[in-house]
Parts: C-alpha cells; structure tokens; sequence
C-alpha cells in the first residue's frame, strides 16, 4: 500500500536513521505502472567484481562514483544512498504494509518473494546510478563468492578511503580473508583451499542437491493476508544469509550491523554487488535443470512493490515484470560453475 508506511520495528541499540519511509504520494493516482526499458537501450552487463575492467571501464570505479554522487543527493532525495538503503529497513522491518491489510507487515524474506523483491531493488539502484554517472551501459558488479576468484571482499570495498567503505564491518573478515559460507560466529581457521572446497560444496548443495523445485529454491508461498515468513528458500539461507552474517560486525556492533541486520543492510555499498550475485545465481537455476521453473502461480505473479526510478517516480513493480532479464536489459558476464562438481 503506497499510502502505508509508518514506524519501522527496530532492534534495540540501532543506529539512526530510524525512520525509514520516503515521504509519502499526496494519493495513489502518484504512482506509475512498471513499463519495460526500450529495447534499443545498451544491454548493461554485469561482471564480477574482481574483474570488472579497467581503466575507463572500470565499473568498481564506477560503482564508487555512483555511490558518491548518491551520497550527495539529499536525503530527501528518493534517489540518495540513505533512502536507497532506507528501501531495506521499510520492506523488511515492518514499515510498509499489505495494500488491504493495515495491521499486517509486508516483509520480504523467508518467502518467495525474495528473489523477485531484491532484482528489483538492484535494478532501480544501477538505473539511478547509471543516470547519475551519464553512463547508460553501466551495471553493478557482483560479488562472486560462489568462485574461488570472488571468495573474498572485493578490496575497492575494502579500502578507506572509497566510497564504497562501510566502517561496520567484521574487521577479521577484511580481505584477503576468504569467506566462510558456513560461518555460525566461530572462525574455522582452515587453509585456504579447504575453506574454498568447503564453500564449493555448500554452493552444490544449495543451487543443485537441495533446489530441485520451486518451492526448495525460491521459498514457500506468501499471500495477501498472511503472516509471512512462511520459509525460505535454499540459497536464501546460505549463502545470502550467511555472508551477511559474515560481513557485519557482530563482534563490536549491538545488532551485527551493517550487514547483519535487516533495517542497516543495505547502508554497507556491498549489499549491491552481494545482491547481484544473488540475482545471478537464480539466472543460472532457472537454466539448469528440469523442475528449475519459476513459479505460475498468480498470487506470486501479481504481487508488487514500490520503487523509486532514475527520475524520482513513484513505480510499482511486479513479479511478473522481474522474470526476464533480457527485457530489463541486462545480463551476466559468464563465470561458470565450479561449484557443480563439488558433490559432497
Ligand atoms: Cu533483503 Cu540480502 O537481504
């Protein structure tokens, strides 16, 4: 419901901002129907972030300089970096409501709704910066931690000096600390080759042995109506839970923030590339393997949200608009798979 945004529950000791809604439309009649990009815009293609190219094409600087610029907006623009992340908090820390149902949160994890609410979230995030940088073929670059190339924080993150730092992160796990995609809280200490084996196994796990229909993948069914979380799907538990959980700072921070934390997630820059690694991995899903079909459901078809697109319109999107990359037009560099033959 467009009109319903109000007080995000928030864990105790978060950090401000606390409010997480953009200022409202004066009414409905504000809010556009999604169309489809013209099919003569660049295709923008996203490659992975630790081979995202130089030089003038060099989409990691790029990446940089959009945050930068996002970051200067002010923040009553629905364009800026802090309404951007502000999105995160709204949908999943009770502040947007079901459109018929006041008294209900719309929360968009544990669910199938998952995957469809975050490509469209990194799509209207590249579509702003792309429009910020003049630079309509950019695309944000994701963080390939199913490869062993990609298994750690991509240094331009790292760096202090970048805008696309975040100070609230674990600081054991700086590069060139390779990612545990089974971290529960205990480091593991296992050489590096161990720890990318491990990692392998757990991606073959997740994507192949584990996902073998929609429902495993994508997460059990949500409707108008229901409580939510009903489940979520296979790779949203690991790796994507995980390697927020590994990212944020749960030694020195009260909710494990940044990135482990629903409302302060996307406020660390490297929710985007880590999305769109996400985003990737139903790509290559969907492309490998009978029984690997999205949903017909309608339910899951007709449900929607609200974004903000490169001019600052009010958009509402659905699941329905989110199934076919190609008509967004973008794409994945191809990376492979090694993980499909790491059988445990
Ligand atoms: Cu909305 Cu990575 O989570």
């Amino acid at each position: 419901d467009p009109l319903q945004c109000g007080e995000p529950s928030l864990p105790p000791h978060a950090f401000p901002p606390f409010h997480c809604c953009p200022t409202p439309p004066a009414s409905t009649a504000a809010v556009i129907n999604f169309t489809f990009p013209d099919p003569s815009e660049p295709l923008r293609t996203r490659r992975p972030a630790h081979d995202a190219g130089a030089g003038a094409d060099d989409d990691m600087a790029k990446l940089a300089r959009a945050v930068a610029l996002m970051r200067a907006l002010p923040a009553s623009d629905p364009r800026s970096f802090i309404q951007q992340a502000n999105i995160h908090c709204a949908y999943c820390s009770g502040a947007r409501r079901q459109a018929g149902w006041p008294e209900l949160p719309l929360q968009v994890h544990f669910s199938w709704l998952f995957f469809p609410f975050h490509r469209a979230y990194v799509y209207f995030f590249e579509r702003i910066a792309a429009a910020l940088l003049g630079d309509p073929s950019f695309a944000v670059p994701f963080w390939a931690w199913d490869l062993p190339e990609g298994m750690r924080v991509p240094p331009e993150l790292a760096d202090e000096a970048s805008p696309l730092h975040d100070a609230f992160r674990n600081p054991r796990h700086a590069p060139p600390r390779l990612i545990d995609l089974d971290f529960a809280y205990a480091e593991k200490n296992l050489t590096d080759e161990e720890q990318a084996e491990l990692n392998l196994r757990i991606v073959y796990r997740q994507m192949v042995s584990g996902a073998p229909l929609p429902s495993l993948f994508h997460g059990m069914p949500y409707r108008a109506g229901d409580p939510g979380m009903p489940g979520a799907g296979t790779v949203e538990l690991s790796p994507h839970n995980i390697v927020h959980r590994w990212t944020g700072d749960y030694l020195s921070r009260p909710n494990h923030e940044d990135m482990g934390a629903f409302y302060s997630s996307a406020r660390d820059p490297i929710f985007y590339p880590h999305h769109a690694n996400t985003d990737r991995l139903w790509e290559v899903w969907r492309g490998s393997g009978a029984g690997h079909a999205d949903f017909t459901d309608p339910d899951w078809l007709d449900s929607s949200f609200l974004f903000y697109d490169e001019e600052a319109r009010l958009v509402r999107v659905t699941v329905r608009d989110m199934l076919d990359i190609g008509k967004l037009r973008y794409a994945y560099a191809e990376v492979g798979t090694p993980w499909l033959t790491a059988r445990p």
